[in-house]
């Protein structure tokens, strides 16, 4: 009986949780699918024309920020899982393909301060900003940064606590700060070619 309560206050919470934020998103030009679980202490900081797109059937763990300003945009496919904690911030774009799993406590973000001029203090000269596209079936390990203007191709696994200042090709699994290739996904020992 505890336990079906309980179940039913989960269930309840997800639900007001998602129509808030279907609300929220949708008044500032975004958008969000079906079943999209969004667990407590999840925000979505953004301001009209920056908006936050959200495919079906992904889940935004406890924690989550998706946070756009400037010209930022926030792209989700479906099927996305963003673990505990993950921080993603634009200015320019960030579009995460179809199946992407991120781990918990990663941090993903588009832009630099420009920070050239001595007389000026940083926080005001301003930003560069570049798109950073994470592409589907990819898995970005816990604990790593994504930094601006990077594609981390298909099916590519970074590895925990990885910085990746550099795109990763398709399939490759990087680890290092910075993150850089040791193997690729499917691929046999010794052999010179193709896939396995
Ligand atoms: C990158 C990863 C997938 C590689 O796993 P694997 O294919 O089993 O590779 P191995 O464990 O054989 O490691 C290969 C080498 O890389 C090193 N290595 C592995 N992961 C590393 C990492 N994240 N950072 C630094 N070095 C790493 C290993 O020590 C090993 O070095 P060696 O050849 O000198 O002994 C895995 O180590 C990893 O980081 N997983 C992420 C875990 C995680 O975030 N889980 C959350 C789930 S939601």
């Amino acid at each position: 009986m505890l336990g079906k309560v309980i179940r039913l206050v989960v269930f309840f919470n997800l639900g007001l949780r998602y129509l808030f934020w279907k609300i929220i998103l949708e008044i500032n030009g975004g958008a969000i699918g079906k079943k999209v679980k969004i667990f407590e202490g999840v925000k979505m900081a953004l301001k009209r024309g920056c908006p936050i797109m959200i495919g079906d059937h992904v889940s935004l763990q406890k924690g989550v920020v998706l946070s756009t300003s400037e010209k930022g945009k926030i792209r989700i496919g479906n099927d996305v899982y963003i673990g505990e904690y993950s921080v993603i911030t634009s200015n320019a774009e960030i579009e995460i393909g179809d199946h992407v799993l991120i781990s918990p406590h990663n941090d993903i973000v588009d832009f630099n301060h420009i920070y050239q001029d001595r007389s000026i203090p940083i926080n005001r000269q301003g930003i560069t900003a570049e798109k950073i596209t994470i592409q589907e079936d990819a898995w970005i390990g816990s604990g790593c940064k994504i930094l601006r203007g990077v594609t981390v191709g298909k099916g590519a696994v970074v590895g925990a606590g990885s910085v990746v200042t550099k795109d990763v090709p398709s399939y490759h699994v990087v680890i290092g700060d910075p993150a850089k290739t040791i193997k690729e996904r499917g691929k046999k020992v010794g052999k010179s070619d193709g896939d396995s």
